[in-house]
């Protein structure tokens, strides 16, 4: 094994071997909108749930990086939540990958991405925000907290209003989602992504000594 202590490195070092270790990351695409109502769009894998009562989940938001034309600066994403305290995360499968992460480009504020990358917004029901309508499930959300961290950082808590899911992929009877029909992109380090194809079902045995039967 090789032994690498956090002390001492740099921000940028940490993300790489961070990033690198927590994979694959689910991807939230979040629609929010502006004061003058532009819908912004931008993915991000420091993401997942975090309970169900009440339903919540946290995506961590850094500001503009050096790499970028806008370094310090506020993303568009984390400004419209704070100002409007709703918003929608699209999740992201292999057929959207793409125009997602085009979304993850430092367009000026005044540019919508989902229009640049070819989107079609839709309605929502519970939040003024429009969903991706090619989304093939979009959560409706009001802001829960926000953890400030620094000036630079803040992590997202999110509550979840209402859901919206492509016809197939809702078993509406049993009220789960069809993971077999679901095709969500995983992010790994870096600029590399897995798709979700190949599965392994593996229930956890339930601890009966008597019969050894896993749980169904
Ligand atoms: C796949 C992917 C995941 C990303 N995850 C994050 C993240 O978790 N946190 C973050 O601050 N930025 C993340 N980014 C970068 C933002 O998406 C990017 O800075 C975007 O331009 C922010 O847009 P906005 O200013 O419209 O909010 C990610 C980018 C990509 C392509």
């Amino acid at each position: 094994m090789k032994h690498v202590s956090m002390a001492g490195l740099s921000e940028m070092q940490r993300y790489w071997l961070i990033t690198g270790s927590v994979g694959p990351r689910p991807i939230a695409l979040v629609t929010s909108l502006d004061a003058d109502g532009l819908c912004n769009a931008a993915p991000f894998s420091a993401f997942n749930y975090m309970g169900e009562d009440p339903p919540l989940f946290a995506i961590a938001v850094v500001a503009y990086g050096q790499e970028s034309h806008r370094p310090g600066e506020a993303k568009d994403t984390l400004r419209n939540i704070r100002e409007h305290e709703e918003f929608v995360v699209n999740m992201v499968d292999e057929s959207i990958v793409d125009q997602a992460v085009q979304c993850g480009s430092d367009f000026p504020a005044h540019v919508s991405e989902a229009e640049a990358v070819g989107f079609t917004l839709a309605p929502c029901t519970a939040v003024r925000v429009p969903r991706i309508a090619e989304a093939p499930i979009s959560w409706e959300c009001r802001l829960f907290r926000i953890l400030d961290i620094s000036t630079q950082r803040a992590i997202v808590f999110g509550e979840i209003l209402a859901m919206n899911f492509r016809d197939d992929l809702l078993d509406e009877k049993a009220l789960r989602v069809d993971v077999g029909r679901f095709a969500p992109v995983g992010r790994l380090g870096g600029p590399n992504y897995c798709l979700t194809g190949e599965r392994r079902r593996i229930p956890v045995p339930t601890y009966m000594p008597a019969t050894g039967q896993p749980r169904e």
